[in-house]
């Protein structure tokens, strides 16, 4: 633990307590198993404050917490026993203050009284909209800065957004934070990331997934030659997580079925860090969790900090930046999973990406959805095979085959 001294760790538990009756929650030292925990909890609480320590494994906490819209800080590498750990978790991006331990009970004890951490409207950011200085010039800056254009999102989350980052400076009036923008690009870096969301996990909806195997992997596989691909594409896959999770039910069914028939999966997103921590598939431990034993052995190798994905599973899987809105989509594709993405465009966003997953996916192909998504216009409700899949009827036949 890099936390010290015991005199501040008593003041964080003292927070905790306090704050478990306005809707906030600390993450203390982030032990590896915890971070399952984390993840879980991260979800249900507006405000988190994470304590990071081991590398690797308070990169994934931080992400949690961050998408949950938390607070998360590291301790200044100059003051730690370990400076490595924190120095990393600090080169991560995703560390909202860097403190000495003695400036962190003061932080926590003002965060939580920041209109964005009681709730309510965002009203400052509100206010601001339309005017110099408000919403839309930060929008356009952050366009200019990073190259991507966020009026295609829900205007409520990039709103909450906006306003967790002026909590954590402090700052009430919009424009101010608009200053604040122009003259340090590091702070619209920050916002960039709590713009993009990118929580995830493996199997993320166990009973999803399942379904998914059963109902269109299963049959999918069936219906391919011995030498014809069978092809997924991973839409907004974050950190990979979900593309690896769809890989091994392919691999699992394509043995079970003793077919050869060979795997493509691309696996894209914008965000080029999630990608290349993707890429070296290295996960923490609680990681077990959501995988399970059998899963672990045969895919994972164990390594000091975690798991790594195992080579061959890797090689399978090819991650690439693309922007789902504007970049031009994949063809072919017998699976299309684009999970816990459209929630955060906005409706008419929403229904202009129907055409492109229409003509990425060949007829009789499934796309795969988030819990709590669905895209209006495409397909009726006779089309859904299960939880969260959409059968996509024959474009050749003009009819809808509906599998078993
Ligand atoms: C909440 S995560 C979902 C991750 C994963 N699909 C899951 O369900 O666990 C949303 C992801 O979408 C990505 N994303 C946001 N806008 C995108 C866009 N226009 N094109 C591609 N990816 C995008 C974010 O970077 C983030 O990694």
């Amino acid at each position: 633990m890099s936390f010290r001294p015991i005199s501040t760790w008593r003041s964080a538990k003292e927070f905790c307590t306090w704050s478990s009756l306005s809707n906030m929650a600390v993450f203390e030292c982030p032990s590896i198993s915890s971070f399952a925990h984390w993840r879980r909890t991260a979800r249900n609480v507006r405000s988190a404050s994470s304590f990071l320590g081991q590398v690797r494994m308070g990169t994934l906490g931080a992400r949690a917490v961050r998408g949950a819209g938390g607070l998360v800080i590291a301790q200044d590498p100059q003051t730690a026993q370990f400076g490595d750990m924190p120095r990393s978790a600090v080169a991560t991006g995703l560390v909202d203050f860097v403190l000495s331990p003695n400036r962190m009970p003061e932080a926590l004890l003002t965060y939580p009284w920041h209109p964005y951490v009681r709730g309510g409207e965002p009203e400052a950011v509100l206010e601001g909209t339309g005017k110099p200085g408000g919403l839309q010039d930060i929008l356009s800056l952050v366009m200019t800065q990073r190259g991507r254009d966020f009026r295609f999102y829900k205007k409520s989350m990039v709103l909450r957004r906006v306003e967790r980052r002026m909590g954590l400076h402090r700052i009430s009036d919009v424009a101010r934070y608009y200053d604040l923008l122009r003259q340090d690009t590091d702070e619209v870096t920050q916002l960039f990331k709590d713009l993009l969301i990118n929580v995830t996990s493996f199997f993320r909806d166990t009973e999803a997934f399942k379904d998914l195997r059963q109902k269109a992997i299963a049959p999918l596989v069936r219906s391919k030659q011995a030498d014809e691909p069978l092809r997924i594409w991973i839409a907004g896959c974050s950190s990979g997580e979900e593309a690896y999770s769809l890989a091994m039910l392919m691999m699992e069914e394509i043995t079970e079925v003793r077919k050869n028939c060979p795997m493509q999966v691309f696996a894209t997103d914008i965000d080029e860090e999630a990608l290349e921590f993707a890429r070296q598939g290295i996960y923490p431990e609680s990681i077990a969790v959501d995988v399970g034993p059998e899963r672990l052995s045969r895919f994972f190798i164990r390594e000091d900090q975690g798991y790594q994905v195992s080579k061959s599973l890797r090689k399978s899987v090819v991650f690439t930046v693309q922007n789902l809105i504007t970049d031009p989509p994949f063809s072919k594709m017998d699976l299309i999973s684009c999970r816990n993405l459209l929630i955060y465009l906005d409706t008419d966003t929403q229904q202009k990406l129907i055409p492109l997953f229409t003509f990425a996916l060949n007829p009789g192909g499934y796309l795969f959805l988030g819990k709590s998504e669905g895209i209006g216009g495409l397909g009726r409700r006779s089309h859904w095979t299960g939880r969260n899949i959409l059968f996509y009827p024959s474009k050749e036949k003009g009819g809808i085959t509906m599998p078993d």
